[in-house]
């Protein structure tokens, strides 16, 4: 069933998070956060396990007190409100539905809690296993439900009230891949319509990617980088984020010379190639960057900055493409990713080949301690 737009909230509120900052003991969860969400934005915290990401999901929901620092929805702060004065939507990390309680009960519950007269309840219930289409199952108990379901009811319970704001906390971590990504879709759609502002948390690059306005990669506590999926994977700010938002060749060498923003360095093989510049100072040992869909083989690799002559390591067949290591130098193997075409040769172990790839496709690190 379709429902439109009016029924609906619509009503996303701005997220600020200002220098916020939690410890556990020697543990410092969050450092000095700052961010900000805009209405109706879908913004996702991604990183590592332990990087501080339910840290902040639950200082904002309000299950987390934090020792310094503001959190502000819509202009009004709200650090000091207990959760359910809030006005927070919450999917928890392992959904926790109410295993004793039916589908149309588990939903219910937020609104029981607020006080709405029964009649209106049941409307409200019925919108909302409407909108995540199982209106049919509200009778049954989570249990008798699949994993799919489960999720949905986790969704529908959080926004049966009209939140202005939706946090997520790895929603989607306990189904298997290609329900994922079917329920990625469906779940930006569904935040779209709403118009709900949502912060999302995930270890998971792809997922971040596919469903995100705006990705805060995090680390230690800290976030290493805001922007859009495209910004963060074509301009990474450190080599953190370069390592952590999709696959990287690795080369590592020393500084030979820096022209504007162009530095060339050469590796311990002895392998010479140019890239972008990015945090070089007068460190001499250095990470350079490069995408293996931006390495180029063969004819393709002929008109490229940087060219070198190899021979195929292993050959790994995953349908849409087929992955080659190439061995260029005792020390340098670069991964490279080809599309799967029709009538395109395949390489094999051993053959020699031309690698190449451009100076804006790779950019240059120095590594963090
Ligand atoms: N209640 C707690 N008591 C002690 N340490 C905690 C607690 N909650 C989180 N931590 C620690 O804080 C850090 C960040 O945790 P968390 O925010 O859960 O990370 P993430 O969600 O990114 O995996 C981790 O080192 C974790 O062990
Ligand atoms: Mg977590």
């Amino acid at each position: 069933m379709i429902v439109s737009t009016e029924e609906l909230c619509g009503v996303g509120k701005s997220i600020q998070i200002r220098r916020a900052t939690k410890s556990f003991g020697a543990v410092a969860a969050m450092k000095d956060v700052t961010l900000d969400v805009a209405p109706g934005e879908f913004l996702t915290l991604l990183g590592p396990s332990g990087s501080g990401k339910t840290t902040t999901m639950m200082a904002i929901a309000g299950f987390t007190d934090l020792e310094f620092g503001e959190i502000v929805i819509d202009g009004a702060r709200v650090d000091r409100l207990p959760p359910n004065l809030r006005n927070i939507g919450v999917v928890f990390q392992h959904l926790a539905l109410f295993p004793h309680m039916s589908v149309a009960d588990n939903v219910a519950f937020p609104l029981k809690m607020r006080g709405m007269p029964a009649h209106q309840v049941r409307a409200r219930v019925q919108r909302a296993l409407d909108l995540v289409e199982l209106s049919s199952l509200g009778a049954r108990l989570p249990a008798q439900l699949s994993g799919g379901q489960q999720q949905r009811v986790a969704f529908a319970r959080a926004v049966v009230f009209d939140p202005p704001v939706l946090l997520l906390d790895e929603p989607l971590g306990a189904l298997d891949r290609k329900l994922r990504e079917s329920m990625q879709a469906e779940l930006k759609s569904l935040q779209k319509r709403l118009g709900v502002t949502t912060l999302m948390v995930t270890h998971d690059q792809g997922e971040a990617l596919a469903i995100s306005d705006r990705i805060a990669v995090m680390n230690h506590g800290q976030i290493e980088q805001i922007g859009s999926p495209e910004d963060l994977y074509e301009d990474p700010a450190t080599l953190f984020v370069a390592d952590f938002v999709g696959a990287s060749n690795h080369i590592v060498g020393t500084v030979r010379s820096v022209s504007g923003d162009i530095c060339t360095i050469i590796t311990s093989g002895g392998v010479e190639c140019v890239g972008q510049v990015r945090q070089v100072r007068d460190t001499s040992v250095v990470t350079m960057v490069v995408r293996p869909e931006r390495v180029l083989l063969g004819q393709e690799a002929l008109d490229a900055e940087n060219r070198h002559s190899g021979v195929i390591e292993t050959v790994t067949y995953v349908g849409d493409t087929v992955r080659y290591s190439v061995r260029i130098s005792a020390s340098d193997v670069l991964l490279t990713n080809v599309q799967n075409a029709r009538g395109r040769p395949r390489l094999s172990v051993g053959d020699a080949v031309t690698v190449g790839w451009n100076s804006e496709d790779s950019i240059v690190f120095v590594p963090v301690k």
